[in-house]
């Protein structure tokens, strides 16, 4: 299909509005990015037409509803070249799905003194369930040190690696920083040692073509949000064998298989993993944006993303009092800067203002704010409906901020 940008953009109509009077800019994409038609389109579908509860109803709607919520699970099967769609498990974000490994995977593997590594610039949903675990447990959490330009340093992490480490929770790539993680080489030595791989997704799936049997990661979670999808769906991807030792998550409906007031019995994978009704509409709609990502093709979208990025970068490089934040040469599309002696959130302000929408803050990573010496940054980050024109709305505002402070 060839990249058409202005029939991209008219497929997203909350695109096409002015704030303050003026264009909006949307370059929170990191955040979360804009549904396409297609998705609103599913989500209203199923209401209007198809609304029942699933597996579980012997009526025609109730096939139908059950239907398309298994074929979102084979679509994401597909997305991720899992083997088979019953390592798909769906949650209601990536927080929950990391969630539902410390609780599961990690309650049952993890024990006194044994060690989880993380890094430097996980996200707190990649940071605080693991110190929860790890307190419960009497088990220890290393950090991999990254450099000045954000980039985790390899032989530190091989240093950590030990017979006691029983898992790495590691961002695939930052939603801070932008940086590309090397998660191959990172899983192939995490399993020498015989520890599991577990990769935060959130911020790749939607730039990178992810393989996860090449990768061989035994676990991938991420969110439907960051995808063109809705809100409140998430995705746990697991290895089959490590699935069916884990325990179940939460109790209740769908996940058991007979129930007495003695002994209660387990369902089979995914449905051990999914107690009550699921967000049934969403997962429906998830669907139409794994449609939408997969017709532009993924390396259409990082080619076009990455040349956004580096417009931005060159564009917003030459102006006096710019300071890069994470400069990485592999990277997904985030651009993370500061302005010479203002506050990240003043400019976000101004920014937003000009009609501009960014992120601003700590974006949820203190840790790594704290390790590169900063209070927060000022995040632009990109999605395959933004144009150079946007950019340059961008490096215009921030042109004329700057000013104020660095003439
Ligand atoms: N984790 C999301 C972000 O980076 C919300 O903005």
């Amino acid at each position: 299909m060839s990249f058409d940008i202005e029939h991209i953009r008219s497929q997203f109509p909350v695109l096409h509005q002015e704030v303050y009077g003026k264009p909006l800019v949307y370059l929170d994409n990191a955040a979360t990015t804009q549904k396409p038609q297609v998705v609103l389109d599913a989500i209203a579908n199923y209401y209007t037409k198809d609304n029942s509860n699933i597996h579980r109803g012997a009526h025609a709607l109730a096939d139908r509803a059950t239907q398309y919520f298994e074929d979102t699970r084979k679509a994401v099967q597909q997305f991720i070249g899992a083997r088979e769609a019953e390592e798909i498990i769906f949650t209601k974000g990536t927080t929950e799905s990391v969630n539902l490994v410390a609780s599961t995977f990690g309650r049952k593997f993890i024990g006194k003194d044994d060690e989880v590594i993380i890094s430097t610039m996980e996200h707190h949903s990649n940071i605080v369930p693991w110190q929860m675990l790890c307190e419960e447990k009497g088990a220890h959490l290393k950090v991999i040190p990254i450099t000045d330009s954000g980039e985790i340093i390899y032989e530190e992490f091989e240093k950590l690696l030990s017979p006691r480490t029983k898992l790495v929770s590691l961002v695939h790539a930052s939603n801070s920083l932008g940086t590309i993680n090397p998660v191959k080489q990172i899983i192939q030595a995490a399993h020498s040692v015989g520890a599991k791989v577990l990769l935060d997704g959130a911020q790749s799936t939607s730039h990178l073509e992810i393989d996860v049997q090449e990768l061989d990661c035994d676990f991938l979670a991420f969110s439907a949000h960051k995808l063109y999808g809705p809100t409140g769906l998430g995705i746990l991807y697991g290895k089959r064998e490590v699935l069916e030792e884990m325990p179940p998550f939460q109790g209740g409906g769908e996940m058991i298989k007979e129930v007495t007031f003695e002994k209660t019995t387990y369902n089979e994978i995914p449905f051990k993993f999914e107690a009550g009704t699921p967000n049934i509409a969403d997962v429906i709609g998830f669907k139409a944006a794994l449609d939408f990502i997969q017709q532009l093709g993924k390396p259409t979208i990082k080619k076009y993303e990455d040349e956004l990025l580096h417009y931005a970068k060159t564009s917003l490089g030459s102006i006096k009092g710019f300071i890069p934040v994470g400069t990485a040469p592999e990277k997904v599309s985030v651009l993370s800067f500061n302005i010479d002696q203002m506050h990240p959130f003043d400019v976000g302000m101004m920014l937003d203002s000009k009609g501009v929408a960014v992120r601003t803050g700590h974006h949820c990573t203190q840790p790594l704010m704290k390790r590169l010496g900063l209070e927060g940054t000022v995040r632009a980050s990109f999605a395959v409906y933004n144009t150079k024109s946007e950019v340059d709305i961008l490096a215009e505002g921030v042109e004329k901020i700057a000013r104020i402070k660095n003439k």
